[in-house]
């Protein structure tokens, strides 16, 4: 068993149910992972998904080996027949099968480039470790999804709704910097597997996300029409998907601001993090009594450990 993506998931309510289980005893399965190693490989920077993954192995009494591959790592060439005479040292074939042998499960953030769109879309990092390693991969944030943040997220707005059927905007917030598209990807996915929420992605024209991904999931081009009566307000930047990899709008009218919550049913605000503060949204929001930013990472622990869980279950 994997988990690379939110199609991963069979029962998102089921899941999100397990999740609060493991929440309210994080340690009842402390013998499950004894004598199992998590081997966390990082091709990009973290703060909370290498802490929570981290402490979620440990919940489950697993032992845990972490590499920051790009300064501590051999360059890995990814295509099959390569002449390797210059540039990469390691074929992904040799390194994922010798990581596959040091480790139970083998976890991965590979984040997109933003220059080549096909090469993001393949996941060439994460693919070659699907490819070559023997053991079960997690996606830790890949070029297009982020589906243990997308979990969490799940997990704390099922914990934060007051309605049967609550009113989700997913609303595009400027940025200084070009970002990948995995979060909201996954946030889109992962809503799409929701039984009960009224969804709406709101962003610039010209911002649209991948359409293969938003398949017919609502958007509303008026940021201010989107958050009518919205109960939670999850902001993201991304780059532009058409124009891929640019910035083509900085617009700061997209700011989270408590105006723009004013519109809203008392919504509550969400974010992944790290954010950036007074440009994707106003400190007054995120430190107003509605932010719930600092929950939803709290979750990003039973994410993992139930995806652990799960996959420690099917190995044991
Ligand atoms: N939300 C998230 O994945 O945070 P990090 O990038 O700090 O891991």
């Amino acid at each position: 068993m994997n988990y690379t993506s939110i199609k991963d998931i069979d029962s998102l309510s089921e899941w999100v149910k397990e999740a609060l289980k493991i929440k309210k005893n994080p340690l009842k399965h402390k013998k499950l992972g004894k004598n199992k190693t998590l081997g966390m490989l990082f091709f990009n920077p973290s703060l909370r998904t290498r802490l929570s993954t981290q402490k979620a192995a440990l919940n489950l009494g697993m032992n845990v080996m972490v590499m920051n591959f790009t300064n501590e790592g051999w360059t890995l060439e990814f295509e099959d027949g390569a002449i390797m005479n210059s540039g990469a040292s390691e074929h992904i074939k040799e390194a994922a099968a010798v990581v596959s042998q040091y480790c139970d499960i083998i976890a991965i953030r590979a984040f997109a480039g933003l220059v080549d769109k096909e090469k993001d879309n393949a996941e060439t990092v994460l693919a070659g470790f699907m490819k070559y390693a023997t053991v079960p991969i997690v996606n830790m944030e890949g070029c297009t999804g982020h589906p243990l943040q997308s979990l969490a997220d799940a997990i704390t707005m099922e914990e934060h709704k007051t309605k049967h059927r609550p009113k989700v905007v997913l609303t595009w917030a400027p940025h200084p910097r070009a970002l990948p598209q995995a979060v909201p990807n996954s946030f889109v996915e992962m809503m799409q597997k929701q039984e009960n929420m009224d969804f709406v992605i709101t962003h610039p024209e010209g911002y649209e996300l991948n359409p293969e991904i938003t398949k017919d999931s609502k958007i509303e081009y008026d940021q201010n029409k989107a958050f009518e009566n919205a109960d939670f307000i999850y902001a993201k930047n991304w780059s532009n998907y058409n124009d891929y990899g640019k910035i083509t709008n900085s617009d700061p009218n997209w700011t989270v601001s408590a105006d723009k919550m004013k519109l809203t049913n008392n919504a509550k605000f969400m974010h992944c993090l790290p954010v950036r503060r007074n440009v994707i949204v106003t400190d007054e929001v995120i430190d107003s009594e509605n932010s719930i930013v600092i929950e939803q990472a709290n979750n990003r622990t039973y994410s993992a450990q139930l995806v652990l869980q799960k996959i420690l279950k099917k190995i044991e």
